[in-house]
């Protein structure tokens, strides 16, 4: 059974400078390469997340819609490369925060080793380890969870409220965390009732936003939609820590629809308006970038 879900919400609010690959290089001299600055209208970009129009299909496309492959490759600079199918709904039976997790991590980063569930090393680990005043008794947000290792992290370094946004719902049993969608969060934005956050944290995740693989919308955008609603919500000079799968050339490429691996050309976009601050290459192909929020 094809299930397309397509709610009564207002017209989809304008994506502007967000949702389109012009180059407007802003700062020729940035760290890593060219920084591109573009305006970002903060409560179009909630408003399409919180009144999302783009198609939620499950089992998600084969192959992306011929009409959007234009947008999806940035016109045939990242070419989809390969097919990789996925159909995961992972729901509160996967994404679950449990006491005993949390102190089996805890144990763990006390004794300086590995936690995430990757092949990366701990370039994570020692990366937060080095913000650590960024966020110690501070508001963090981490984007995209399946085990709460990033959650764990923040609270064992001192984050004093951490606040995960993850597509599908998670059954939660920790007291100092707590789970939304980014569609809820977005509604709360719009309503004022949610401060701004200090850090924020994205590991192994971003890659994926738009490709419908978590039961996400299709959205050619849904990477840089997802990095402008990080902008949105992080306070002007809050850090962002954000760790991708990369490749040392310029174009990257996408495998459809298990995630994208980013050249230069896609982390331009994804960073307009931040810092490049520090570049760090963990143990397999993930990098993690330390970003700063530019102050407009
Ligand atoms: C590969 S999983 C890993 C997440 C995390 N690094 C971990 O190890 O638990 C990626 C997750 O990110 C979520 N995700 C991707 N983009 C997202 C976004 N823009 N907002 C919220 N969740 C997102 C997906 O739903 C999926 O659960």
């Amino acid at each position: 059974m094809i299930l397309q879900v397509f709610l009564n919400y207002p017209p989809l609010a304008p994506c502007g400078e967000v949702c389109s690959y012009s180059e407007q290089i802003g700062n020729a001299s940035g760290m890593a390469y060219p920084e591109l600055y573009k305006q970002i209208n903060c409560d179009d970009i909630m408003r399409r997340m919180a009144y999302r129009r783009h198609r939620i299909e499950y089992p998600p496309p084969l192959y992306p819609p011929d009409a959007l492959i234009p947008n999806f490759t940035m016109n045939g600079q990242m070419p989809i490369r390969e097919v990789m199918y996925f159909m995961q709904t992972h729901t509160k039976t996967v994404c679950k925060f449990r006491k005993k997790y949390i102190y089996k991590v805890t144990e763990k980063i006390v004794k300086g080793e590995q936690v995430n569930t990757y092949r990366s090393g701990t370039c994570v680990e020692d990366t937060l380890k080095e913000y650590i005043n960024e966020f110690k008794g501070k508001r963090s947000v981490v984007i995209g969870t399946i085990r709460p290792w990033l959650e764990a992290l923040l609270m064992v370094y001192g984050g004093r409220n951490v606040i995960t946004l993850e597509y599908n719902e998670c059954d939660v049993n920790v007291d100092q965390l707590e789970v939304h969608t980014p569609y809820d969060f977005a509604e709360k934005y719009l309503r004022g009732t949610v401060d701004q956050f200090d850090f924020g944290v994205t590991f192994s995740s971003l890659e994926h936003s738009g490709l419908g693989r978590y039961t996400d919308p299709i959205n050619p955008y849904g990477d840089l939609e997802a990095m402008a609603q990080i902008w949105c919500m992080l306070k002007p000079g809050g850090i962002l820590l954000l760790g991708i799968p990369c490749v040392d050339h310029d174009n990257g490429y996408i495998v459809w629809n298990a995630h994208r691996v980013y050249g230069i050309k896609r982390l331009q976009q994804m960073t307009a308006n931040w810092r490049v601050l520090q570049v760090i290459k963990c143990e397999d192909f993930h990098v993690v970038y330390v970003l700063r929020r530019l102050l407009f």
